[in-house]
């Protein structure tokens, strides 16, 4: 990992910059935060399974515990009230709220996020809850492979909209479809850890109609708030102008960004070039019926981003941003370093002109079909440490790039969609922090803390680190 000083603007300066209706939120999925996984009548997901089997997440951890949010729900929501959040942006858990995926819903699980819900409420704080944050029911068969997974998911959200739809303000369909079918089933880095590469695409369109039919079940129950889906994009450059470079970074783009973005938006999948229709034939031959449900139009777009990514031809290490996947170094392009950037800790190039350019492709990509977009996700994460300041006596986290990160990606969101900006077509309507508290990160178990607040994970002791009050400030300065 690498340091290096930047100079990022202060809170005060960036509180002037928000547009007065601008969301500034944090976010969080239950996976990664809930634990409690064999309570209050919750069945099992697909991450339970992966996370039990040895070798699959690093240290062997599991997330049966993670940051014990099922039982410190209101301590937790004191931090989101405390840090001044316009917006928080949660998930409900499918195996909690509907065991099996199928036919009823579990009232202790909807008793849970009604609590949540009527605090926030409470609170003055703008609910936003993903419906499906990766952990999909163990009972459905198939999982993504199957498109029964997709119309299941649209039963739950006509049953979620009619307990729930009185209360959320926007509604995720689905976050990330990408990483769900590259790391889940391509590259087997998540669950439920298939290694399928190009043969793992029927399972982005299948995502695409789990979106589309819980567009259909929202709206079949009428509810208030809006409905978009969350995608994750990295802009993609090749490594060279070589040809092959340029052909595989044309690839990759296509695969990770606009599989998954054009057929939302312009009712299409992107037209292969000759190399590769081969390879994205089960794209090309999808029903156009298909197409016209998955093009439904959407209240908002959601957009997450971390980190720009440069792809070079020819076999490379079997390393995704994600974690370790044998399956990786068998692809005919890799992941190629971009030593000019600073890492995070999970060794993501710090590169905030790369949202404006993230931004900048959607507007040029999308024009006058792109809905008003929230960035549902931004964030870093550092693996500072908690340290007794012995003036104070206070536990304290310092977290200066933590901040750096924060700053100079909201500045950079705001300055390409201003007036003038690369991006100024664009609507942008908020940036959500990932995340509120250092969690379950996936592969990576909790060796990559992105929170705003310390968790110590032996006493789930909870601590704010200086980038909580660096947004506390920037909240309250605006509202000044
Ligand atoms: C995103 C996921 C989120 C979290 C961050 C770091 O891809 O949506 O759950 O893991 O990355």
């Amino acid at each position: 990992m690498t340091s290096r000083a930047t100079r990022f603007p202060s809170a005060e300066t960036l509180a002037a910059q928000l547009p007065t209706d601008f969301a500034l939120g944090v976010a969080t999925s239950a996976f990664q935060i809930e634990g409690a996984t064999r309570e209050g009548g919750r069945g099992a997901s697909t991450w339970d399974v992966f996370t039990h089997q040895p070798g699959r997440i690093r240290g062997g951890a599991t997330a049966d515990v993670a940051a014990d949010h099922i039982h410190r729900l209101g301590d937790d929501l004191d931090l989101v009230r405390d840090l001044g959040a316009d917006a928080y942006r949660f998930s409900i858990s499918w195996p909690r709220v509907q065991p099996g995926g199928s036919g009823r819903l579990n009232e202790r699980g909807i008793a849970f996020y009604d609590q949540l819900l009527d605090r926030l409420l409470a609170d003055g704080i703008s609910p936003m809850a993903t419906l499906f944050h990766w952990d999909t029911p163990l009972e459905l068969p198939g999982g993504w492979r199957s498109r029964d997974t997709a119309q299941r998911l649209g039963e739950l959200a006509f049953l979620l909209g009619e307990r729930f739809g009185d209360r959320v303000d926007r509604w995720v369909t689905v976050n990330e479809p990408a990483t769900v079918m590259l790391n889940g089933y391509a590259l087997g880095i998540h669950a439920p850890g298939e290694t399928l590469l190009f043969d793992a695409l029927p399972v982005a369109h299948n995502l695409l109609l789990g979106h589309a039919y819980a567009l259909e079940g929202l709206r079949g129950a009428d509810v208030r708030g809006g409905v978009g889906i969350t995608n994750v994009h990295t802009p993609t450059t090749p490594a060279t102008s070589s040809d092959d470079d340029t052909a595989f970074a044309w690839l990759f783009d296509v695969l990770h960004n606009r599989i998954f973005a054009d057929p939302v938006l312009l009712g299409q999948y992107p037209e292969p070039v000759d190399d590769f229709a081969a390879a994205l034939k089960p794209l090309i031959e999808v029903d156009s019926r298909d197409l016209a449900l998955i093009s439904q139009p959407i209240d908002f777009y959601g957009l997450n981003y971390y980190f720009p990514t440069r792809i070079a031809a020819g076999a490379g290490r079997a390393v995704s941003p994600d974690g370790d996947s044998e399956a990786m170094a068998s692809l005919p392009f890799h992941l190629a370093p971009w030593p000019e950037f600073a890492t995070t800790g999970f060794g993501w190039p710090v590169a905030p002109e790369f949202l404006e350019t993230t931004l900048a492709e959607l507007a040029q990509r999308y024009g006058a079909a792109l809905p008003p977009v929230f960035i549902t996700e931004g964030g870093a994460s550092f693996p500072e440490s908690l340290v007794l300041d012995e003036r104070s006596g206070e536990r304290v986290v310092a977290d200066p790039r933590r901040i750096d990160y924060l700053a100079r990606h909201l500045e950079a969101a705001l300055t390409a969609t201003a007036p003038g900006g690369v991006a100024e077509s664009v609507d942008l309507r908020g940036y959500f922090v990932w995340t509120l508290l250092d969690n379950f990160e996936w592969a990576a178990g909790y060796s990559q803390r992105f929170g705003l607040v310390h968790v110590d994970f032996a006493t789930q002791e909870r601590t704010p680190k200086d980038s909580f009050r660096w947004m506390q400030a920037l909240a309250g300065d605006r509202r000044r």
